[in-house]
Protein backbone atom coordinates (compact mmCIF):
# COMPACT_ATOMS: atom_id res chain seq x y z
CA UNK A 1 0.00 0.00 0.00
CA UNK A 2 1.09 3.03 -0.73
CA UNK A 3 2.50 5.19 2.80
CA UNK A 4 0.37 7.73 3.72
CA UNK A 5 -0.32 9.79 7.33
CA UNK A 6 -3.65 9.29 8.97
CA UNK A 7 -4.73 12.30 7.24
CA UNK A 8 -4.08 10.71 3.82
CA UNK A 9 -1.20 12.86 3.16
CA UNK A 10 1.97 11.35 1.39
CA UNK A 11 5.05 10.78 3.25
CA UNK A 12 8.56 9.56 1.88
CA UNK A 13 8.95 6.31 0.30
CA UNK A 14 12.15 4.00 1.42
CA UNK A 15 13.56 1.89 -1.09
CA UNK A 16 14.67 -1.16 -0.19
CA UNK A 17 18.28 0.16 -0.52
CA UNK A 18 17.32 2.66 2.87
CA UNK A 19 17.43 5.70 0.37
CA UNK A 20 14.11 7.66 0.67
CA UNK A 21 12.25 9.64 -1.50
CA UNK A 22 10.37 13.16 -0.92
CA UNK A 23 6.52 12.94 -2.59
CA UNK A 24 6.18 16.09 -4.85
CA UNK A 25 2.70 17.42 -4.09
CA UNK A 26 2.16 19.44 -7.68
CA UNK A 27 1.49 17.95 -11.18
CA UNK A 28 4.66 18.83 -13.42
CA UNK A 29 3.44 18.76 -16.41
CA UNK A 30 0.48 18.97 -18.53
CA UNK A 31 -3.06 20.92 -18.53
CA UNK A 32 -2.92 21.17 -14.29
CA UNK A 33 0.74 21.91 -14.15
CA UNK A 34 1.32 23.69 -10.56
CA UNK A 35 -1.68 22.07 -9.30
CA UNK A 36 -1.99 19.71 -6.21
CA UNK A 37 -1.47 15.85 -7.34
CA UNK A 38 -4.92 14.43 -7.64
CA UNK A 39 -5.28 11.64 -4.00
CA UNK A 40 -8.13 9.43 -4.73
CA UNK A 41 -10.29 8.54 -7.24
CA UNK A 42 -13.29 11.10 -6.63
CA UNK A 43 -10.63 13.71 -7.33
CA UNK A 44 -9.76 12.77 -10.55
CA UNK A 45 -11.63 14.78 -13.87
CA UNK A 46 -14.20 12.56 -15.35
CA UNK A 47 -12.35 12.30 -18.72
CA UNK A 48 -9.05 11.34 -17.03
CA UNK A 49 -10.28 8.93 -14.86
CA UNK A 50 -11.73 6.86 -17.93
CA UNK A 51 -7.77 7.03 -19.07
CA UNK A 52 -6.32 5.94 -15.75
CA UNK A 53 -8.52 3.04 -15.85
CA UNK A 54 -7.93 1.89 -18.97
CA UNK A 55 -3.55 2.66 -17.93
CA UNK A 56 -3.74 0.60 -14.98
CA UNK A 57 -5.87 -2.25 -16.27
CA UNK A 58 -3.09 -2.73 -19.59
CA UNK A 59 -0.57 -2.74 -16.60
CA UNK A 60 -2.15 -5.24 -14.39
CA UNK A 61 -3.16 -7.45 -17.56
CA UNK A 62 0.72 -7.17 -18.44
CA UNK A 63 1.75 -8.46 -14.81
CA UNK A 64 -0.51 -11.64 -14.34
CA UNK A 65 -0.01 -12.76 -17.51
CA UNK A 66 3.66 -12.57 -17.48
CA UNK A 67 3.25 -14.79 -14.24
CA UNK A 68 1.54 -17.55 -16.27
CA UNK A 69 4.52 -17.38 -18.85
CA UNK A 70 7.20 -17.90 -16.64
CA UNK A 71 5.48 -20.28 -14.66
CA UNK A 72 6.43 -23.49 -16.69
CA UNK A 73 10.32 -22.56 -16.09
CA UNK A 74 10.19 -22.45 -11.63
CA UNK A 75 11.17 -25.79 -11.75
CA UNK A 76 13.00 -26.49 -15.13
CA UNK A 77 15.27 -22.85 -15.37
CA UNK A 78 19.25 -24.38 -15.72
CA UNK A 79 20.62 -23.97 -12.38
CA UNK A 80 19.55 -23.21 -8.82
CA UNK A 81 20.37 -19.54 -9.04
CA UNK A 82 18.11 -19.35 -11.98
CA UNK A 83 15.15 -21.08 -10.83
CA UNK A 84 15.41 -18.53 -7.71
CA UNK A 85 15.53 -15.47 -9.69
CA UNK A 86 12.58 -16.91 -11.61
CA UNK A 87 10.62 -17.43 -8.54
CA UNK A 88 11.39 -14.13 -7.38
CA UNK A 89 10.19 -12.88 -10.32
CA UNK A 90 6.67 -14.36 -10.16
CA UNK A 91 6.27 -12.97 -6.72
CA UNK A 92 7.70 -9.44 -7.94
CA UNK A 93 4.74 -9.71 -10.94
CA UNK A 94 1.84 -10.75 -8.89
CA UNK A 95 3.23 -7.68 -6.23
CA UNK A 96 2.72 -5.24 -9.41
CA UNK A 97 -0.97 -7.00 -10.42
CA UNK A 98 -1.31 -6.21 -6.91
CA UNK A 99 -0.64 -2.54 -6.59
CA UNK A 100 -2.45 -1.43 -10.68
CA UNK A 101 -6.02 -3.64 -8.80
CA UNK A 102 -5.04 -1.29 -5.57
CA UNK A 103 -5.32 1.49 -7.93
CA UNK A 104 -8.59 0.25 -9.82
CA UNK A 105 -10.05 -0.82 -6.40
CA UNK A 106 -10.30 2.88 -5.46
CA UNK A 107 -12.33 3.29 -8.47
CA UNK A 108 -15.52 1.15 -6.54
CA UNK A 109 -17.25 -0.84 -8.48
CA UNK A 110 -16.52 -0.33 -11.92
CA UNK A 111 -12.40 -0.68 -10.58
CA UNK A 112 -13.85 -3.99 -9.23
CA UNK A 113 -15.38 -6.14 -12.09
CA UNK A 114 -12.55 -4.57 -13.76
CA UNK A 115 -10.41 -6.36 -11.30
CA UNK A 116 -12.65 -9.85 -12.09
CA UNK A 117 -11.97 -9.76 -15.59
CA UNK A 118 -8.39 -9.50 -15.06
CA UNK A 119 -8.05 -12.47 -12.60
CA UNK A 120 -9.99 -14.82 -15.25
CA UNK A 121 -7.80 -14.23 -17.87
CA UNK A 122 -6.29 -16.92 -19.64
CA UNK A 123 -2.71 -17.58 -21.30
CA UNK A 124 -3.59 -16.19 -25.05
CA UNK A 125 -5.96 -13.86 -23.67
CA UNK A 126 -4.36 -10.85 -22.79
CA UNK A 127 -4.01 -7.49 -24.28
CA UNK A 128 -0.59 -6.91 -25.47
CA UNK A 129 0.90 -9.58 -27.81
CA UNK A 130 4.34 -9.97 -26.18
CA UNK A 131 1.89 -11.46 -22.77
CA UNK A 132 0.69 -13.97 -25.39
CA UNK A 133 3.34 -16.04 -26.26
CA UNK A 134 5.23 -18.58 -24.48
CA UNK A 135 8.38 -19.34 -23.55
CA UNK A 136 9.16 -22.37 -25.37
CA UNK A 137 13.06 -21.82 -24.80
CA UNK A 138 15.40 -20.21 -22.18
CA UNK A 139 16.50 -18.17 -24.63
CA UNK A 140 12.90 -17.03 -24.66
CA UNK A 141 13.10 -16.21 -20.82
CA UNK A 142 16.21 -13.73 -21.71
CA UNK A 143 14.77 -12.28 -24.48
CA UNK A 144 11.47 -11.54 -22.80
CA UNK A 145 13.17 -10.07 -19.48
CA UNK A 146 15.63 -8.61 -21.07
CA UNK A 147 13.53 -7.05 -23.89
CA UNK A 148 10.13 -6.48 -22.52
CA UNK A 149 10.46 -6.33 -18.88
CA UNK A 150 12.58 -3.16 -20.21
CA UNK A 151 9.68 -1.67 -21.97
CA UNK A 152 7.85 -2.15 -18.65
CA UNK A 153 10.87 -0.24 -16.75
CA UNK A 154 10.24 2.82 -19.74
CA UNK A 155 6.33 2.67 -19.00
CA UNK A 156 7.14 2.68 -15.46
CA UNK A 157 9.40 5.47 -15.59
CA UNK A 158 6.87 7.53 -17.50
CA UNK A 159 4.78 7.06 -15.08
CA UNK A 160 7.18 8.55 -12.11
CA UNK A 161 6.21 11.61 -10.57
CA UNK A 162 2.57 11.68 -12.09
CA UNK A 163 -0.63 13.47 -11.49
CA UNK A 164 -2.32 10.43 -9.50
CA UNK A 165 -0.23 10.72 -5.78
CA UNK A 166 -0.81 7.07 -5.50
CA UNK A 167 0.09 5.71 -9.07
CA UNK A 168 3.10 8.04 -8.43
CA UNK A 169 4.32 6.79 -5.16
CA UNK A 170 3.99 2.92 -6.48
CA UNK A 171 6.94 3.83 -8.71
CA UNK A 172 10.19 3.94 -7.11
CA UNK A 173 9.49 0.03 -5.28
CA UNK A 174 8.22 -1.03 -8.54
CA UNK A 175 11.05 -0.01 -10.85
CA UNK A 176 13.93 -1.17 -8.53
CA UNK A 177 12.34 -4.33 -8.71
CA UNK A 178 11.88 -4.50 -13.01
CA UNK A 179 15.84 -3.51 -12.66
CA UNK A 180 16.54 -6.64 -11.14
CA UNK A 181 14.21 -8.81 -13.72
CA UNK A 182 15.75 -7.00 -16.93
CA UNK A 183 19.07 -7.48 -15.49
CA UNK A 184 18.95 -10.95 -15.06
CA UNK A 185 16.89 -11.25 -18.49
CA UNK A 186 20.54 -9.52 -20.00
CA UNK A 187 22.72 -11.71 -17.85
CA UNK A 188 20.84 -14.70 -19.32
CA UNK A 189 21.90 -13.56 -22.83
CA UNK A 190 25.17 -12.86 -22.33
CA UNK A 191 25.72 -16.29 -20.55
CA UNK A 192 24.51 -17.73 -23.60
CA UNK A 193 26.19 -15.67 -26.06
CA UNK A 194 29.38 -16.05 -24.19
CA UNK A 195 29.81 -19.35 -22.31
CA UNK A 196 26.98 -20.82 -24.59
CA UNK A 197 27.03 -24.96 -23.96
CA UNK A 198 28.91 -24.45 -20.55
CA UNK A 199 26.21 -22.81 -19.35
CA UNK A 200 23.00 -23.80 -21.63
CA UNK A 201 21.96 -23.05 -25.44
CA UNK A 202 23.73 -21.35 -27.55
CA UNK A 203 24.97 -17.99 -29.15
CA UNK A 204 22.64 -18.26 -32.17
CA UNK A 205 19.53 -19.60 -29.54
CA UNK A 206 20.14 -16.20 -27.67
CA UNK A 207 20.39 -14.17 -31.35
CA UNK A 208 17.37 -15.96 -32.76
CA UNK A 209 15.13 -14.96 -29.16
CA UNK A 210 16.19 -11.39 -29.74
CA UNK A 211 14.99 -11.48 -33.26
CA UNK A 212 11.35 -12.77 -32.12
CA UNK A 213 10.84 -10.93 -28.96
CA UNK A 214 12.33 -7.31 -30.21
CA UNK A 215 9.38 -6.37 -32.77
CA UNK A 216 6.81 -7.19 -29.59
CA UNK A 217 8.83 -5.22 -27.19
CA UNK A 218 8.64 -1.92 -29.92
CA UNK A 219 4.77 -3.10 -30.87
CA UNK A 220 4.54 -2.10 -26.85
CA UNK A 221 4.74 1.32 -26.66
CA UNK A 222 1.79 1.86 -28.81
CA UNK A 223 1.11 3.46 -32.05
CA UNK A 224 3.24 6.38 -33.19
CA UNK A 225 0.70 8.58 -33.89
CA UNK A 226 -1.45 7.82 -30.41
CA UNK A 227 -4.26 10.02 -29.12
CA UNK A 228 -4.07 8.29 -25.78
CA UNK A 229 -0.49 9.01 -25.16
CA UNK A 230 -0.82 12.47 -26.12
CA UNK A 231 -3.92 12.78 -23.66
CA UNK A 232 -2.14 10.92 -21.00
CA UNK A 233 0.78 13.64 -21.44
CA UNK A 234 -1.69 16.44 -20.82
CA UNK A 235 -3.50 14.56 -17.57
CA UNK A 236 0.17 14.57 -16.56
CA UNK A 237 0.31 10.87 -16.50
CA UNK A 238 2.64 10.28 -18.58
CA UNK A 239 5.89 11.91 -19.52
CA UNK A 240 7.10 10.74 -23.15
CA UNK A 241 5.08 10.02 -26.30
CA UNK A 242 5.34 6.55 -27.57
CA UNK A 243 7.57 7.86 -30.39
CA UNK A 244 10.14 9.51 -27.76
CA UNK A 245 9.92 6.51 -25.43
CA UNK A 246 10.58 4.05 -28.12
CA UNK A 247 13.39 5.74 -29.35
CA UNK A 248 15.18 5.92 -26.09
CA UNK A 249 14.76 1.83 -25.45
CA UNK A 250 16.30 1.02 -28.94
CA UNK A 251 18.87 3.04 -28.45
CA UNK A 252 19.78 1.72 -24.98
CA UNK A 253 18.84 -2.06 -26.29
CA UNK A 254 21.46 -1.73 -29.20
CA UNK A 255 24.31 -1.10 -27.56
CA UNK A 256 23.84 -3.50 -24.47
CA UNK A 257 23.15 -6.09 -26.95
CA UNK A 258 26.03 -5.27 -29.41
CA UNK A 259 28.44 -5.94 -26.63
CA UNK A 260 27.44 -9.09 -26.17
CA UNK A 261 28.39 -9.83 -29.48
CA UNK A 262 24.17 -10.31 -30.35
CA UNK A 263 22.31 -7.86 -32.79
CA UNK A 264 18.79 -6.62 -33.26
CA UNK A 265 16.57 -7.19 -36.29
CA UNK A 266 15.90 -3.33 -38.07
CA UNK A 267 12.73 -1.44 -36.73
CA UNK A 268 10.31 -2.40 -38.54
CA UNK A 269 10.86 -5.88 -38.84
CA UNK A 270 7.97 -8.10 -38.12
CA UNK A 271 5.66 -5.51 -36.54
CA UNK A 272 2.25 -5.24 -35.75
CA UNK A 273 1.62 -1.95 -34.21
CA UNK A 274 2.74 1.16 -36.07
FE1 LIG B 1 6.16 -6.09 -13.24
FE1 LIG C 1 9.14 -7.68 -14.56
Amino acid sequence: MSPSTPSGAPVAATLKDGKTIEPVREILWGNASGVRKYETANEVPADMRKLLVKLMVVQADTEFASIQQHRPWLDAAPTLEDRWIEARIVADEARHGLQACRILRDFGEEGQELIDDLLAKREGEHKLDAFNMKFERWSDVGAFTCLVDRVGVYQLRAFQECSYGPLARAMPLMLSEEQLHLNFGASVLRRMAQDGPNYYGTKEEAQAAVRKWYPRALDMFGHSNSETSRRAIEYGLKRWTNDEARQRFTDEVRGLLHGMGIELPPDDFDRHVL
